[in-house]
């Protein structure tokens, strides 16, 4: 039995919070650094040159206690959050689901975070050693304009932080980002962030409505996370949850195609069910700049992040992946 079977057999609550406490440890860093060196798959966007087109998307490490993990991995970036402005406990256990059979996942976790003051905080700290080679991306989230706007500006002005991801499509909200004229609003002070800014894209249960957002997000100019977890109804003490991994891949792959055909220009991250070589390459060459890795992470740790890399040197010098500099 591999690791990655022996994982996905224990209860899906218990190994998530044992693994992200092992994560941690100051060891674990430390050894991928000596068992090096694990080339990255170098990436080149906007005339930089990074640690790889994949990283670690919005989810996994929600209070940045895992950035010197990251900085030991061969990505090109990290998500840290989401956070909220004030801690969040986040909703009762369980909540979430794994279906490894299937290569997916389904959370209501509940925006879980000890909140931007501390959060921001340690990612604060953690800035000297952060690599330049990696970007750092803070996802800002909250239930008003003026909650996301005051945690995206607080990490905005963190010196090492690239970009600030506004997570307007949690499950979480059920659907609240998407009434009244609360996201124009959140746009319009996206554009006035001193770092740019992300907009991560819901995934809709109507594919007219998933368009005409996508025309009107791309038409924003600012960049594009796609996507975030398709709601479903599950058996956890919500009732709902958000559906990750291989089921949603090729929708996302086709919501790329969608933003680059209506001419959005800006930065685009492509995230859902992208699990290997194969579908990195596909979300690249459907438009996306970065692919970022969550529910692969949960179930496998950073063996998923050394998997898909080496799955990944096999396409260098085609189109989309960097040859090494
Ligand atoms: C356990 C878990 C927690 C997540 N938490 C967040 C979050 O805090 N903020 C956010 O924007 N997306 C969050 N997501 C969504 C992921 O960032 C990603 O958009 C989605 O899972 C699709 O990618 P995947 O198929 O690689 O998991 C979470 C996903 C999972 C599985």
């Amino acid at each position: 039995m591999n690791l990655r079977t022996l994982i996905n057999k224990l209860p899906p609550e218990a190994t998530y919070e044992t693994s992200h406490l092992l994560l941690r440890l100051p060891i674990l860093p430390r050894l991928l650094k000596a068992l090096g060196p694990r080339r990255p798959v170098p990436a080149r966007l906007n005339h930089k040159t990074i640690d790889g087109p994949i990283g670690i998307g919005a989810g996994i490490d929600k209070d940045g206690l895992l950035m010197d993990l990251a900085a030991a991995m061969p990505v090109g970036f990290h998500v840290v959050g989401s956070i909220t402005p004030s801690p969040r406990e986040g909703n009762p256990r369980p909540r979430f689901l794994k279906y490894p059979e299937l290569g997916a996942m389904i959370n209501a976790m509940g925006l879980p975070s000890r909140g931007a003051g501390a959060a921001l905080r340690i990612v604060k700290s953690k800035c000297p050693s952060w690599p330049n080679s990696k970007l750092l991306i803070v996802s800002a989230a909250g239930f008003t304009v003026e909650e996301v706007v005051r945690t995206a500006r607080a990490a905005s002005a963190i010196k090492c932080v690239d970009y600030v991801e506004l997570n307007v499509s949690s499950p979480t909200y059920r659907g609240l980002w998407l009434e009244g004229d609360g996201l124009r609003r959140l746009l319009g002070e996206a554009e006035r962030l001193d770092k740019p800014a992300l907009i991560k894209v819901p995934l809709l249960r109507n594919i007219d409505a998933e368009r005409r957002l996508i025309s009107e997000l791309a038409a924003s100019g600012l960049g594009l996370t796609i996507a975030n977890t398709l709601p479903i109804t599950a058996p956890l003490p919500r009732g709902y949850g958000g559906l990750s991994g291989a089921p949603i891949n090729e929708l996302v792959v086709s919501l790329i195609r969608i933003a680059r055909r209506v001419g959005h220009r800006g930065l685009i991250i492509g995230t859902g069910g992208f699990l290997d070589g194969a579908s990195v390459m596909a979300g690249l060459r459907a438009g996306a700049d970065l692919v970022g890795i969550v529910t692969a992470f949960a179930m496998e740790g950073p063996a998923a992040v050394y998997r898909i890399t080496a799955e990944l040197r096999r396409y260098v010098g085609k189109p989309n992946v960097s040859s090494p500099p």
